[in-house]
This record gives structure tokens, sequence and C-alpha cells, in this order.
């Protein structure tokens, strides 16, 4: 599946940013709600869903494998599910597009299942590896049947008719790796482990807990966890609401943090501990982030929080702290462009893997920008001046935070910034355009 014609986007200096505004539902939790809600039985409602492309297709999925997926109101969704195991084969290729949670969960979901289904995705997702997954959902009794060169999509997978359960080490800190052993793992009899050295989003552990799974997350080391799944639950369909995602928010967030006067508020950010690096981060920069209205809703953590325009400086950021933060470092490369001082990132060898080799495009933009970066092995060095000259285009690949994180350098920078192709921001933040241009900044 490829897409349209390109459509490139401009942003120009703007400000100050004013207003009050709700980005869209949490992604993570949007595509686990589908599958969860698929592997109930009964009917699960879900409000506040994302409806990015990237959920949608998830969505579509899940009615393609026998669950019932209807959405009854503006981010209202009810999911009528088919029972853990209860998969039906496929008639066609499930598509995810662009995404790589989709495809990689909705394998784990489909592992535990005695059905062969074929996955593809777009050219930035058939260029992504998946031997991560196909690796231990194989030691669980799935057989990769068709899988194109290097462990990529187009493939088909054979569900295991006797799923078995594992204790598997992620070589990776993945979230997506954790989520689809586990989900693979509700089909399995006995106990199902997944042990991490640095603890990744918890939003399917969170999940299958309010569906009624017995899973128990103990630490592991200094920075991980072991998380153990009792398996064949019935799934129990809960009400999911999803709040607002962090690493949308973080756009908005960091724009008003660079353009001068700004004061920004976004409500119901989601602050579960495992996803606000980013905001650890531009608090060490000196960035005034309030949280007001600090509360809790079905099992997540949520804030409002104010943002205003602020003076930032350059630090250093730990590899520890990258799980808590992987989609942001397009956009705190950015915020490092406009603060004094030297930003060095550390660890950011999974970057290389995400929509895009997100290391490169974020060096290539910066410096088509004027701004002075380096990348050293694992490492993303930007040496801020508090300013930037702008008047460079983006080449985006196929990827939707590349596109955000430069328009918002553009609303900034001295000349305008141009992005190739803004089309790929449907995937996870359609409102973008409108919701920033509400907030005062130009783009054409
Ligand atoms: C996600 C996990 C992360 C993240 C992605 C969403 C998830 O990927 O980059 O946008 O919902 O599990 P990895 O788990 O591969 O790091």
């Amino acid at each position: 599946m490829d897409h349209a014609a390109p459509l490139p986007l401009t942003a120009r200096r703007s400000g100050p940013l004013k207003g009050r505004v709700r980005v869209p539902g949490d992604k993570s939790i949007s595509h686990r709600a589908l599958i969860f809600g698929a592997l109930a039985v009964g009917e699960t409602r879900i409000s506040g869903l994302l409806e990015g492309q990237d959920v949608l297709n998830t969505g579509q999925a899940m009615r393609a494998l026998g669950a019932r997926v209807e959405r009854t109101g503006e981010g209202q969704w009810s999911v009528r599910g088919v029972g853990v195991g209860g998969f039906a084969q496929p008639e066609a290729p499930l598509d995810f597009g662009n995404s790589g949670t989709g495809v990689r969960l909705v394998m784990g979901a489909v592992a535990g299942c005695p059905i062969v289904a074929t996955f593809d995705g777009d050219a930035s997702l058939r260029s992504r590896p998946m031997r991560r997954v196909l690796d231990p959902l194989a030691l669980m009794g799935a057989r990769p049947v068709r899988v194109s060169d290097g462990g990529r999509l187009p493939l088909a997978l054979q569900g295991a008719r006797d799923p078995m359960p594992i204790v598997y080490r992620t070589p990776v800190p993945s979230a997506q790796i954790k989520s689809a052993v586990l989900l693979a793992g509700l089909a399995a009899p006995g106990t199902t482990t997944v042990i991490e050295n640095e603890a990744s989003r918890d939003h399917t552990e969170r999940l299958l807990a309010h569906f009624g799974a017995q899973v128990a997350v103990e630490p592991e080391g200094e920075h991980g966890r072991r998380i153990t799944l009792a398996g064949e639950p019935e799934l129990v369909p809960a009400p999911v609401v999803v709040p607002a995602d962090p690493s949308s928010a973080a756009f908005p967030m960091v724009a008003a943090l660079i353009a001068a006067r700004s004061e920004v508020i976004l409500t119901d950010v989601m602050t579960n501990p495992l996803r606000t690096g980013l905001i650890t981060t531009l608090r060490e920069m000196g960035a005034e982030i309030e949280a007001l209205n600090v509360r809790s809703d079905v099992g997540e953590e949520m804030a409002d929080f104010r943002v205003r325009a602020s003076a930032l400086r350059g630090v250093e950021v730990p590899a520890t702290r990258a799980p808590s933060m992987i989609d942001e470092y397009p956009v705190l490369a950015v915020a490092a462009s406009f603060a004094e001082g030297t930003t060095v990132m550390r660890g950011l060898e999974e970057l290389r893997v995400k929509e895009s080799d997100r290391l490169a495009a974020v060096a290539d933009g910066l410096r088509a920008n004027g701004i002075e970066v380096e990348v050293v092995g694992d490492d993303l060095i930007v040496h801020g001046r508090g300013r930037a000259t702008g008047g460079g285009t983006v080449a985006t690949h196929m990827d939707h935070r590349i596109a955000m994180a430069f328009l918002v350098m553009g609303l900034a920078s001295e000349r305008p910034v141009q992005v190739d192709d803004m089309s790929f921001i449907a995937t996870s933040f359609p409102s973008f355009v409108p919701m920033m241009r509400a907030l005062g900044v130009h783009l054409t």
C-alpha cells in the first residue's frame, strides 16, 4: 500500500502561542483497547480513542479477525470480542499501514490462535525489523510461513495450535516485543514471563489487569522489570477511557517553550511515569511546565500542563531515560536547537528502526536549518545557540514525528521551515494542523 502525492507544508515565525487544547487520545492505549476488546468476551466500550490512521488500521484488522468494531460517536467505539484464542482466519492480508505497534501486537495475538494471517504495511513499515517479535513467537509455537528478505513484511504467520508459555528476556527495551509475547501468552497454558533490563511503557500490563487477567510486575535489577502472566484467562470487557497522548502533547509543549511570550495549557495529558521522560528533560533544561489538576482515571494518571515560553539550556540526557521518551527525541532535538549550549542525547540506537531512521532524519533536518549537530555512535549531540536560521526543506521519510517536529522548529526560526510531506501526521495526530493554527502557528 503506498500513499498519494506528497503534501508539503511550511511553518513560519509565529507567536506568542496562546490557548487551551486537548491533543487526541494516546496511541499506545488506543491500539491496545481495540485488541483487548477483541480478545474479551462481550462488549468493550472505549471513549477518547485516537481516530488516527494507525489505530483505524488496527480496528480494521480486529474486524477481519472476527470482532465487531463500531464507531458510536466521536472517539466512542464499541468492540464485541471473540475471546482469547478465538480469532477467525482472515480472508485478505491485514494492512497495518505505517504502524509498527499495530502489526507487532496483532502478530502476538494471532500467534496464539490456530489460523494463518498475512501481515503487510506501507513502504516505511516494510523496511522495519520483524524478527524481534517473530523469534519469541516461534519459541511459543507460531510459525512464519512466508517472510520477506531480512525478516520484513509482507509475511504470513501460522499461529500455534497449542501455544507454549515461555520465559523471555527482551534483547532491547521494547514495549512492542513485550506486548507481543504477553498477547501470545494469553492463549498459552501456564505462566508466560517477560523480563526487560530497562522498563518500557506498561500499558499492556495495566490493561491486562483491567480486563481481569492475573499479571504480576516485579522489579528486575536497577531499572528493569519481570512481568508474569497467568495464561488462559477469560478476559472480561471493561470500559477504557483514553487520556490525551503525551507523545502528541510534546509538539505544542515544545512550541510554547520556544515561541516568545507563549502560554499554553494542555489538558488531560497522560502522566504514566514510563512516558514522561521528555517533561523531566525539558524541566532540567529550564522549561516552565506546571502540572495542574493531577488525577487518575481507569488505571492511568493524567494532568493538565501549563507551559510558558522559557529560556532553555543544554543538558545531558542519559541512555537509561530513552525508553520513557523514545518517540520524543525529534522534538527534543528541536528544543535543544533553541537552547543555549550543548545537549547530548545518549543511547539512541532504537531511533534507527522507527518509522524512519530518526537519528539520520533529525540530524539532516537540523543541518538543513543551520544547526550544528553530530551523531557519535548512538548519541545525538546538538549545539544550541538559542536560535535557528531555518530556511531548509526537511525530508520526512514517511515519518509523522519528523514532520511535526520540524514544523515546530519553523514557528520560532528566523526563516520558514518546509517539510516535504505532512500527510503522515494523520497516522497519530490528525488534528495537528488546525490545533496548532488555533494556538497561533502560521502553517501554509
Ligand atoms: C509503542 C512502543 C514504542 C514506541 C511506539 C509505541 C507501543 O516502540 O516507539 O511508538 O505502543 O508499544 P518500541 O516498543 O519498539 O520501542
